[in-house]
């Protein structure tokens, strides 16, 4: 009997990546520590964290090494990330740990989800996304991230006159995430030189762009402010 229940386009394929010892061991002695519950009780962060502080949300961090190197150089800020990749998320969880880390969590779990459940409204300063699978078969365009209601969630999580940046190394999702972005109200995109009047907009290279370069792939960081 056909399902009355239409399958979820996701915008990820979970492929078992190889998950090492040290991942492993990480996942389940690390993710109760540092972990977000995986359940629909919008989260408060000043309860989370223990402070009241600026806040940065990364989604799809990949292995985790921007998200780390971020919150070490940036210990007054609290770090959010999201990724459903198991060896990453072990990843970072290792790295979190040998650096002693308190201003990390990480939830591991559908970004879609996580925004439409746990966040609470305007909860962060920045929303990162670095190096979105790009889909670039037209007939996989819907499994791109970066669609009008997922900006539409972000609008929602994110702090009046925050910031949105987005990385990515194929040039027609930059063109399709500008074409997006364009058609809402709720961003505005700013300059180059605007970006650097916000203290948070640097970032270390990722796996993912260190790939792309090595391809000869151009990066576009694109930034847009959450209007007031
Ligand atoms: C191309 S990789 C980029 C990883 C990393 N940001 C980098 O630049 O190296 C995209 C990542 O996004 C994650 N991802 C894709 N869709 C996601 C979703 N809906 N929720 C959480 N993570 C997602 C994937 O698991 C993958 O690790």
């Amino acid at each position: 009997m056909a399902s009355t229940h239409p399958r979820k386009i996701r915008s990820f394929v979970r492929r078992p990546g190889r998950t090492t010892t040290g991942q492993r061991h990480a996942l389940a002695s690390l993710l109760p520590i540092y972990g977000l519950a995986d359940d629909h009780v919008p989260l408060c962060l000043e309860e989370v964290f223990g402070r009241s502080a600026p806040t940065i949300l990364e989604i799809g961090f990949g292995d985790g090494e921007a998200l780390l190197t971020s919150a070490a150089n940036n210990p007054t800020i609290d770090h959010v990330g999201i990724e459903v990749h198991e060896p990453g998320v072990g990843h970072l969880l290792m790295l979190v740990q040998r650096a002693g880390l308190s201003n990390v969590r990480i939830v591991m779990r559908d970004a879609v989800e996580v925004l439409e459940h746990q966040l609470p409204s305007a909860s962060f300063d920045t929303v990162r996304i670095f190096f979105p699978d790009p889909w670039p078969k037209k007939r996989h365009h819907k499994r791109r991230l970066i669609q009008t209601s997922f900006v539409a969630a972000l609008a929602r999580i994110t702090k009046p006159g925050g910031l949105l940046h987005i990385a990515t190394d194929w040039p027609h999702y930059a063109e399709h995430i500008r074409e997006v972005l364009e058609r809402t109200t709720e961003f505005v995109p700013l300059t180059p030189a605007d970006a650097g009047r916000y203290p948070t907009s640097a970032r270390a290279p990722t796996k993912f762009e260190l790939r792309g370069r090595r391809l000869g792939h151009a990066v576009a960081d694109l930034y847009f402010r959450r209007v007031d």
